[in-house]
């Protein structure tokens, strides 16, 4: 009979095709592939092609998710996203239908880059409630189409991708379960990051052209106070981190495995230092996928995981930060489990 743990038994990952290196950037922005390294760690990004939405990303990394967790019957589909395919209905419906789940629950969490913890702490719930069996979540995001292509300063950070995880209920203390858990905001720091119009505050009005690539206005597109965010982001997920290590009675040099939301690689060092954690035991990919929002997690994990640098019975901290401001942490010992992924960024 299952206990009241929730228990990681399915991860999958997916990117787009299309890679885009920081030289392919210079072509139409003045910046430079030092600038972007030295000042985040990134090298390259996966992005959308026209046509390709963000139900699309996360289809293919649920279809993953699930077969890597032996295809048992979903009961449920949580879809974490900062870029749905439009602003009614939600997203995660869609992709239900499309991997063949027939009337399951499914619903949005619009939570930005803390998105994942978000989603992993209600999933948790409701497996371990016995609300749903085997519950999807899906961190997926095509927001590269909320950048605009001529703003330097948030152009070359973003990438598009997907990550999925499957949770089952089960026994407390087997390898997998997942928990405690620590989520927060600040909404007093709200414009530090948005996309400020286009919803009921600041209404849509006919596009005047400007020279944009597709005739949206700025203010359309993502804004965002990048200094100030960094602030923010190593403060709430050092401290979110050290109350789910208090929590659950590990020291910082008992942690395997630090999987911090990937923005940008100099937090996650700021992160990782603060807390103590040896830097051998910080996952990083964000040179490869850069900032992929609520797909940063499931992405790292996964990846992380084919790399072999996840092993069975490790002791994990997963953390995220992000617009809303939103963040949350979780501690979880690593499963024996097989992602299914097949580009490893
Ligand atoms: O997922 C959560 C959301 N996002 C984040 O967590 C991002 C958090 N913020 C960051 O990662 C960093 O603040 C950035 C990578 C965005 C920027 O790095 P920074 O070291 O904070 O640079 P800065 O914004 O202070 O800009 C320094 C300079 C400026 O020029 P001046 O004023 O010193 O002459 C910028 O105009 O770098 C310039 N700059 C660029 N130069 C070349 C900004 N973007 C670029 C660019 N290429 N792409």
């Amino acid at each position: 009979m299952e206990g009241n743990a929730a228990v990681l038994c399915g991860l999958g990952a997916w990117v787009p095709p299309r890679v885009v290196s920081n030289k392919e950037l210079t072509t139409a922005l003045d910046t430079s592939d030092e600038w972007i390294r030295s000042r985040t760690g990134i090298e390259q990004r996966y992005l959308v092609d026209k046509g390709m939405a963000t139900s699309d990303l996360a289809v293919e990394a649920g279809k993953r998710a699930i077969e890597s967790a032996g295809s048992p019957p979903i009961g449920a589909v949580v879809l974490a996203t900062t870029s749905p395919d439009r602003l009614c209905p939600g997203t995660a419906p869609e992709v239900a239908t499309r991997l063949g789940l027939v009337d399951v629950p499914a619903f949005d969490i619009a939570a930005a880059c803390g998105g994942f913890m978000y989603g992993l702490t209600v999933a948790s719930s409701l497996v371990s409630t016995g609300l749903s069996g085997h519950i999807l979540l899906i961190g997926a995001e095509a927001f590269s189409t909320m950048v605009n292509p001529q703003d330097r300063s948030t152009a070359v950070l973003f990438g598009d991708g997907a990550g999925a995880v499957v949770l089952r209920g089960g026994e407390p203390g087997e390898p997998g379960e997942i928990g405690p858990f620590d989520l927060g905001s600040d909404g007093g720091k709200a414009d530090l990051l948005a996309v400020p119009a286009g919803g009921s505050r600041q209404r849509f009005v006919a596009a005047t052209g400007q020279g944009l690539a597709d005739a949206r206005p700025p203010e359309y597109f993502l804004h965002m106070d990048g200094p100030e965010i960094f602030r923010n982001a190593v403060k709430r997920m050092t401290s979110s981190s050290r109350k789910v290590l208090d929590q659950i009675g590990w020291t910082p040099d008992e942690v395997d495995a630090l999987a911090a939301h990937q923005a940008n690689l100099r937090i996650v060092s700021a992160v990782g230092e603060r807390l103590g954690i040896p830097q051998e035991q910080w996952l990083t990919n964000a040179d490869r996928v850069g900032n992929t929002l609520t797909a940063s997690i499931p992405i790292l994990l996964a990846a992380s995981a084919a790399k072999d640098l996840l092993r069975p019975s490790d002791r994990v901290v997963l953390t995220a930060f992000g617009a809303g401001l939103t963040w949350g942490s979780a501690a979880m010992t690593w499963p024996q489990i097989t992602p299914r992924i097949d580009v490893i960024p």
